[in-house]
């Protein structure tokens, strides 16, 4: 363990966990869950929650805690970038994740209906591709980085197909995407900014000029999809949800599975007994899913505001506080979870994890989530079942407050 985690207070580091290792992180989480489980770090302003009980309680109660601010930058926009962002008629609004309306039940409701499991499994054939065609394109080098050469763009790919978006505007979307996780979980310059505001501007108008030409000429996708179960009927959906939605999918869907389907090929390499017993024995799939969520999730931490003043583990929180729950701590809680720092691919609850969240703003992707894992996991399996990490990587993690995944991750096979 890096010297400086070890030493300092357990939570101090909580403030920008990209810096620490897994290991790291987990021993930090460890400390924190046993020494101060509620507790303040000053150089964000924000309270770090660590225990499962404690967790669940902020993200499901919405009469003390609201998700308002989920999606806020973390560090302010620079005023000359809200000014330019006004100027580009840049206004979606709050809708699904970070929306306190009463419409959010309402929205939430009607998106589901579209976003259905049949339209998931019409995504399978092609999931199935997109994984068996990188691996045609590494399979003879014997070695490949899985997160360049595959599980960066596949998520992307599989959300731009869902929402009927051209295999031609791919790059530049993701491109997009990328610039809005920028200006949301990074610490960017004015100068960045400002480049990311003009991205972030540019997929505004593409989300709606893709919602006119589905209301145009429907097509077999999501959009067309929403906008059928609209029925012309606002008290439904209203063009603004879709527009905004679409908007909305791009940041939740990709690179929280991105960084997912590296955390899970890890921590199954680095166990590879487990690697084995899936080659082996493809059953177990599902339930190895759900433990790579519950041991390793991509999503380190989530938001929420306290509404009113609250105790927290005998911690007082005055109301108007902004507060990060930190979800792979409460995954590995000693008090809820028997033995859980072990990966467990046998584990029977290994469902009991809160890595989607918890509460009326549960993961709404998490069913396609789930299925594009296990899809991934079941193709690598079968084409490499000889996969093992390659010895001395350093296993950068990427950059992004939040968020958790290799930047790279090397294999190799015979
Ligand atoms: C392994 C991958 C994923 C992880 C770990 C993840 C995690 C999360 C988390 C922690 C939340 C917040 C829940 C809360 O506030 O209680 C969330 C919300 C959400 N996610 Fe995911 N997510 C993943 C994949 C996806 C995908 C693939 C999609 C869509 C294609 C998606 C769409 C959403 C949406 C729309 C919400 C907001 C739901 C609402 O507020 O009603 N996510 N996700």
């Amino acid at each position: 363990m890096n010297a400086d985690a070890e030493s300092q207070c357990p939570v101090t580091a909580l403030s920008d966990t990209f810096r620490l290792s897994n290991a790291e992180l987990e021993s930090v989480f460890r400390r924190a869950r046993s020494e101060s489980p509620v507790s303040w770090l000053p150089d964000i302003g924000f309270w770090a929650v660590t225990t499962f009980d404690d967790i669940k309680t902020v993200l499901g109660d919405k009469e003390r805690f609201s998700a308002e601010i989920t999606l806020e930058p973390l560090n302010p926009l620079y005023p000359e970038v809200l000014q330019f962002l006004k100027e580009r008629n840049f206004s979606p609004r709050p809708t699904l994740s970070n929306n306190e309306r009463d419409d959010h039940t309402r929205i939430r409701k009607n998106v589901q209906i579209a976003f259905s499991p049949k339209r998931n499994k019409k995504l399978e054939p092609y999931i199935r591709q997109l994984v068996n065609d990188a691996i045609d394109r590494f399979e003879s080098d014997k070695k490949a980085d899985l997160v360049r050469q595959m599980v960066y763009e596949l998520p992307a790919l599989v959300l731009f197909k869902l929402l009927g978006i051209p295999e031609g505007d791919v790059q530049k979307i993701k491109m997009w995407a990328d610039s809005r996780l920028i200006l949301s979980f990074g610490k960017p310059s004015l100068e960045d900014q400002l480049i990311a505001a003009g991205h972030l501007a540019d997929y505004w108008d593409y989300c709606l000029d893709h919602v006119q030409q589905r209301i145009e000429s429907p097509q077999d996708d999501l959009p067309s999809d929403l906008l059928a179960v609209r029925a012309g009927d606002d008290s439904i959906l209203t063009i603004e949800d879709i527009n905004n939605v679409v908007f909305g999918l791009l940041l939740a869907g990709h690179e929280t599975t991105t960084n997912m389907s590296g955390n899970a090929i890890l921590s199954l390499l680095e166990n590879r007994d487990s690697w084995e017993s899936i080659v082996a024995n493809p059953d177990l799939i599902p339930n190895t899913v759900e433990e790579c969520l519950r041991y390793r999730s991509s999503v380190v931490a989530w938001r929420r505001l306290a509404k009113t003043d609250v105790q927290l583990s005998g911690v007082d929180i005055t109301a108007g506080s902004r507060i990060l729950c930190f979800l792979p701590s409460g995954n590995r809680d000693e008090t809820k979870i028997e033995n859980g720092e072990a990966f467990d691919i046998h584990r029977a609850d290994a469902r009991n994890h809160i890595s989607f969240g918890f509460g009326r703003h549960f993961c709404l992707g998490a069913p396609l989530a789930r299925f594009e894992l296990i899809l991934l996991l079941e193709e690598l399996a079968r084409r490499l079942p000889g996969l093992r990490l390659v010895e001395d990587q350093s296993l950068m993690p990427v950059e992004a407050v939040q968020f958790r995944g290799p930047k790279e991750l090397w294999v190799e096979w015979d």
